[in-house]
């Protein structure tokens, strides 16, 4: 942590925000928070300190967001494949949440964060149910950033789900077959109503999606890191924004 801080003095980080394109600003960011369990492991802790840990790195990157007016931040948080962990880390996980939520839903709010959720959150404890609830009661009207939590999400399953519900409509004579288009399908996501991402950060050294928001990052861009989630922070978002803004996003067409 100390070699961290004497890596990133002040000067660097009003350096890179000033290198920032305020134009190029990514509408969309979404996260992969993973690495709480070796940054733990590592520091021969339990890996539920890792997961607290998290939650400062998590502070800091909602507050870069909203101070560089990004307008939607999404947080993979729970996966449908992490309830394969064991109980304890998966209700660690849980109880975790619902600290979460009761401590910072006061200043999310004061920061004008509007707090969103993603997944298929009805199988998660009651608790849980009860803070998301508050938080986007709360929140509701708020314009700034938008933070979408995926809980007990999987990009397949929220395939399956949108392809049922399509059906069901089909089947009900509520839409024709030939009305399903691309724009129709995303309305049947989680997502429906946000933009796709433009920016997709995993820190962790692991180089792949674990099954994050399939549809979706079609066209994003990537920035993985070997970083892990408890060591991230807003310095860090800065460099990915950086990076970010000097890909060229070609959409299959050319320059
Ligand atoms: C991410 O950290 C948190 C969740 C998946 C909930 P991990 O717990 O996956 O940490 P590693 O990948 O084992 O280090
Ligand atoms: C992805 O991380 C899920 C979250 C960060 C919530 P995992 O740690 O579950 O992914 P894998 O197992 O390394 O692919
Ligand atoms: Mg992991």
């Amino acid at each position: 942590m100390d070699f961290l801080k004497r890596l990133f003095t002040k000067e660097d980080i009003r350096k890179n925000l000033e290198r920032i394109d305020p134009e190029k600003i990514p509408k969309h960011i979404a996260i992969i928070m993973d690495g709480n369990g070796r940054w733990a492991t590592k520091r021969s802790l339990p890996r539920t300190a890792g997961h607290k840990a998290g939650i400062e790195a998590l502070r800091d990157v909602i507050k870069t967001c909203s101070n560089l007016r990004v307008q939607y931040l999404t947080l993979y948080a729970f996966s449908t494949e992490n309830w394969k962990r064991p109980e304890e880390e998966v209700s660690a996980l849980m109880n975790l949440l619902v600290y979460y939520l009761r401590n910072e839903i006061q200043e999310l709010n004061e920061n004008n964060v509007r707090i969103n959720t993603i997944g298929d959150i009805s199988k998660l404890p009651q608790a849980a149910l009860v803070e998301i609830e508050a938080a986007q009661k709360l929140t509701r009207e708020n314009d700034g950033l938008t933070v979408s939590i995926a809980l007990n999400y999987g990009g397949r399953l929220e395939i399956v789900n949108a392809i049922k519900e399509i059906c069901r409509k089909v089947k009900n004579q509520e839409i024709e077959i030939e009305e399903i288009d691309e724009r129709l399908f995303s309305d049947h996501l989680y997502t429906r109503g946000i933009p796709d991402p433009d920016l997709v950060i995993r820190p962790s050294g692991e180089l792949r999606i674990s099954n994050f928001l399939l549809w979706q990052i079609a066209y994003s861009e990537f920035w993985f890191s070997k970083i892990f989630w408890p060591d991230f922070n807003g310095k860090y978002l800065v460099d990915a924004i950086l990076d970010y803004q000097e890909r060229d996003r070609r959409y299959g067409g050319t320059k």
